[in-house]
């Protein structure tokens, strides 16, 4: 079985202030110290990305800065967005691309978050793409139908070597910020067909070296459950990632299910 090296994001959302993000990344940067294994990302609202880079850098860490969002065009009359080469600039080095949130609280559509993730990857720059069903859709039988179109278009254009950059979040709207989480099996049943899916595209190598993280309602209680199953490759933490010691259990049991894989 190909080896994918876990990846745990914290999406801090609209939350925290520059005291609480600052204490929060120096807790996550202390909890993380000794812990290989996994990769981990802090998604900070964009007013504190400096301020969290500067507490990496200080502290050497590896852990990645990361972005929640970011516009497509390179510059110009767009009030209120952040390019790219801005988020560059502050040192962002990953950026999330159609969050649930993004999708049905702020309308965008899956041409729009296309448009985002090509031009992340083509800055250089990593992205997570995130994908999933609406409890609705669930229910209808849908699950399958809905990720596979999210996927077809936000990839459109995009060529397979990029793929070493991406990384695809499976979050279940149902289940962000809800405390209803998908069982591992439902989760590991959606992750191989989206695994799946991605080997009918891009063929079976890349679909096996693309790494799949669960998303919504993660906490440290379901971690392990999660991680164990064969295409679970990390998670992308909203609410447990605003406590420091709960964001380090779910990244250390990353690690020890990559660990145990081996
Ligand atoms: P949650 O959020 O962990 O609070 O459910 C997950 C996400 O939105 O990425």
């Amino acid at each position: 079985m190909t080896q994918r090296k876990p990846i745990v994001g914290g999406n801090w959302k609209m939350n925290t202030n520059r005291g609480v993000a600052s204490e929060l990344s120096r807790g996550v940067v202390d909890g993380l110290l000794h812990t290989d294994g996994v990769e981990t990302v802090l998604f900070p609202p964009f007013p504190y990305l400096l301020l969290v880079r500067s507490i990496l850098r200080d502290r050497g860490s590896s852990i990645k800065l990361g972005a929640q969002d970011a516009y497509p065009q390179p510059d110009g009359a767009f009030t209120g967005e952040v390019s790219i080469a801005m988020l560059k600039d502050c040192g962002v080095q990953i950026v999330l691309c159609g969050h649930s949130e993004r999708r049905h609280v702020l309308g965008e559509k899956d041409e729009f978050i296309n448009a985002k993730v090509r031009a992340v990857l083509e800055a250089g720059l990593e992205c997570i793409l995130c994908v999933g069903e609406t409890l609705d859709e669930r229910l209808a039988g849908h699950q399958d139908i809905v990720t596979t179109r999210q996927l077809k278009t936000a990839l459109a254009e995009i060529p397979g070597d990029w793929l070493a950059r991406l990384t695809i979040a499976y979050e279940p709207v149902w289940a962000i910020g809800t405390g209803k989480v998908a069982t591992p099996d439902d989760a590991q049943a959606a992750h191989k067909q989206i695994r799946e899916f991605v080997g009918h595209l891009y063929g079976g190598e890349i679909a096996s070296r693309v790494r799949i993280q669960y998303g919504g309602s993660l906490k440290p209680g379901n971690a392990a459950d999660l991680f164990a199953q064969d295409d679970i490759d990390g998670g992308l933490i909203g609410g447990a990632s605003l406590s420091a010691g709960d964001f380090v259990t779910i990244c250390k049991a990353a690690a020890a299910s990559a660990r145990a894989r081996r």
